[in-house]
């Protein structure tokens, strides 16, 4: 295969708390993959580590073949990785439209107009083309948690890193997330997904990681990982945030 991104023995500590450890990670191009294990595995220090918003006491990140473990969050952006957080953060004033031109015009360094026709395209495929001009602060749970995609992929990446956006949502709502992540990744987007709801990752990812204390406690197809009983007993019996 030939490996978007990878890692090896990345490892970050908090303390005495072990957030990554050692931890061994291989995303193909063009793979949705997601990634689930108890609150506090280190899911979210993992994207962190990624994008470089923190840095590793030891391993590397490969990007696209180049080790970029010590490159800042910008240059990480602009060579094609994005993320959503957990908790969405738009600018709060600006409307829909704007928030997702911040991240055209400056992520991406596209013109005005280009950059307007792009994002139209995104806030139509995440479902918010009519509310473009609605102020985020308005917004409902939903449409934040859109938005939070919408504007991590109006920086054009080719790496989208997604945590929790299905979280605090309903059945349809997250039928509808899937269907956005799946449409990014018909465009040749590779997504890495962190996700806590079952249904999701039995239907999105093409291979799942199932992350505790920071390590691989399985990876395999979603029905492989969810099945498996060392997984049920460690993840399903503690289950929720
Ligand atoms: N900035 C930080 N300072 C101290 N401890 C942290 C920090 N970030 C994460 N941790 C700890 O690292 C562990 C992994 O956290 P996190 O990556 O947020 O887990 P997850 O996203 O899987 O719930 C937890 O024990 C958490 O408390
Ligand atoms: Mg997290």
């Amino acid at each position: 295969m030939n490996p978007i991104l990878t890692s090896h023995k990345l490892t970050k500590s908090f303390g005495k708390v072990r957030a990554v450890h050692r931890l061994d990670l291989d995303v193909n191009r063009g793979e949705i993959f997601g990634i689930i294990g108890p609150n506090g595995a280190g899911k979210t220090t993992l994207f962190n580590l990624i994008t470089g918003e923190i840095r590793p006491d030891e391993g590397e990140v490969i990007f696209d073949g180049k080790d970029v473990t010590h490159d800042r969050t910008y240059r990480k952006c602009r060579m094609g990785i994005a993320r959503t957080y957990q908790i969405p953060r738009p600018f709060l004033n600006m409307t829909v439209l704007e928030n997702v031109l911040v991240g055209s015009l400056y992520g991406r360094g596209m013109g005005y107009s280009e950059s307007k026709e792009k994002c139209e395209e995104i806030l139509k495929r995440t479902g918010l083309l009519q509310k473009r001009d609605a102020v985020a602060r308005s917004l409902p749970l939903f449409d934040r948690k859109r938005l939070e995609l919408a504007k991590a992929l109006s920086t054009g990446p080719s790496l989208l890193l997604v945590d929790e956006v299905a979280g605090g949502l309903n059945e349809t709502e997250v039928e509808e997330v899937l269907e956005i992540i799946r449409s990014v990744r018909e465009e040749g987007v590779t997504v890495l997904w962190v996700e806590h709801i079952i249904m999701a990752m039995q239907k999105g990812p093409d291979r799942l990681l199932v992350m505790h204390f920071g390590t691989e406690l399985f990876c395999g197809t979603p029905d492989e990982a969810l099945k498996s009983e060392e997984v049920q007993k460690i993840y399903l019996g503690a289950e929720e945030d």
